[in-house]
């Protein structure tokens, strides 16, 4: 079957007299039914396929689970509650005591301080390093190496590392890689075909695609989800059934949607690159980006996400950002109303100046998620934002 007829039509459909359901019902339960001891017994050891309790599996999530296994290429998929909680149980599960994680340390906030404030309360060493280390893989993998973790494009500057070479890097020194792929989404960007272990997405942002779900996910092989698996049943960061049926309806339309996040993001990308009040573009599409030619090589679109540097920093970023109408002043990204946020009060608030510098992140950034409107509406409303008398910005 082809990718996106897998995300149409894989799913759990209950079997009555004559006819299925054509979608999949909400399992809308926290344990279900056995008939006698010795079927309980029998699913314990393995040899009944059943349900016991939905902190360990449902219907509705083994079927989302089925569809994002498809279209990540992977031999398996886990959902989670949110994308932190998929970050935390693979880094819970992978690591122990004396084991080394690198990290980029432009990375998004969150994972940054799971690394660098809760992972060494267990012992864990944790090593950040610059993009220009990432892109000689082989000479940051240490002796302790356990995992390799990154993100590409990166959050909030767009920022790509070339991700063959870091899994091919991972793979020859028997070290784990593993990549928040949630920028590009599975249709931009397929890093386990690309030689990654272990994709993390946050389905909060383009698999639901809606903003209305907050959830996570891992992609791997069996080997490696199986203990991931299991530490989620402790650590009970799965995905409820009612968010779990929204994410499968979403992910109906992901193609659809990601091929227009990155038309629209292309032409705002393009329109802001040419106004006077603009310090600097960051999108992964444009020429002028630093790591356009590593895009092209492993991104088939360039995403949904564009972040601009105003001239005048961090009063002129929030001056632009009090202006828009269409564009939503909100966190987080990937749905189909756009939105703008100032990474130093979001994704990298409370960092230190010389946190933000390795991050690449300044005070006059704004972060903009390209969303589904008619792109003349949001380049009509980034022009006057930007304006100088607050009409029309498109001349200055
Ligand atoms: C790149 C990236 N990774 C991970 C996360 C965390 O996802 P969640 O909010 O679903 O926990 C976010 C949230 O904004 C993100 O932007």
């Amino acid at each position: 079957m082809g990718a996106h007829t897998n995300l149409i039509h894989r799913g759990e459909r209950p079997r009555s007299s004559g006819s299925v359901p054509l979608t999949t019902p909400i399992y809308e339960t926290a344990t279900f039914v056995f008939n006698s001891a010795k079927d309980v017994e029998r699913y314990q050891d393995g040899s009944l396929q059943a349900f016991l309790y939905s902190r360990y599996e449902n219907p509705t999530i083994v079927a989302v689970e089925e569809k994002l296994a498809a279209l990540d290429g992977a031999e398996q998929s886990l959902v989670f509650s949110s994308g932190m909680a998929a970050t935390s149980t693979a880094l819970f599960t992978l690591l122990s005591a004396g084991d080394e994680v690198v990290c980029a340390s432009a990375i998004y906030g969150g994972t940054f301080h799971l690394i660098e404030h809760l992972l060494p309360r267990f012992s864990v060493e944790r090593r950040f390093v610059s993009l220009e280390e990432l892109s000689e893989p082989d000479a940051v993998i240490g002796p302790k190496t356990k995992l390799v973790w990154f993100e590409s494009p990166i959050n909030p500057t767009l920022r790509c590392v070339d991700i063959r070479r870091v899994a091919a890097a991972c793979r020859n020194a028997g070290v784990l890689s593993g990549i928040d792929n949630t920028f590009a989404s599975p249709v931009n960007q397929q890093p386990i075909a690309l030689g990654i272990d272990l994709a993390m997405q946050s389905a909060t942002k383009y698999l639901n695609g809606h903003s209305d779900v907050t959830g996570g996910v891992l992609s791997g092989s069996h080997a490696l989800l199986d203990p991931i698996s299991k530490a989620r049943r402790l650590l009970g960061g799965v995905m409820d059934p009612q968010p779990a049926y929204a994410l499968g309806r979403g992910l109906k339309t992901l193609p659809l949607r990601v091929g227009r996040h990155n038309a629209n993001a292309l032409a705002v990308a393009q329109f802001l690159e040419g106004h006077d009040a603009v310090e600097r573009v960051f999108y992964p599409g444009l020429a002028s980006h630093p790591d356009h030619d590593i895009a092209k090589r492993q991104m088939c679109g360039f995403g949904g996400m564009v972040c601009v540097d105003l001239k005048g920093g961090q009063a002129a970023a929030y001056r632009a950002f009090d202006r828009l109408t269409v564009i939503q002043r909100a966190a987080s990204l990937g749905g189909a109303e756009s939105l703008c946020s100032l990474p130093i009060l979001t994704s990298q608030y409370g960092l230190t100046d010389d946190e933000l510098r390795k991050a690449g992140v300044s005070r006059g950034m704004m972060r903009l998620s390209i969303g589904l409107e008619d792109v003349e509406d949001l380049i009509a409303d980034l022009s006057q934002a930007l304006g100088s008398d607050g009409s029309d910005g498109s001349d200055g």
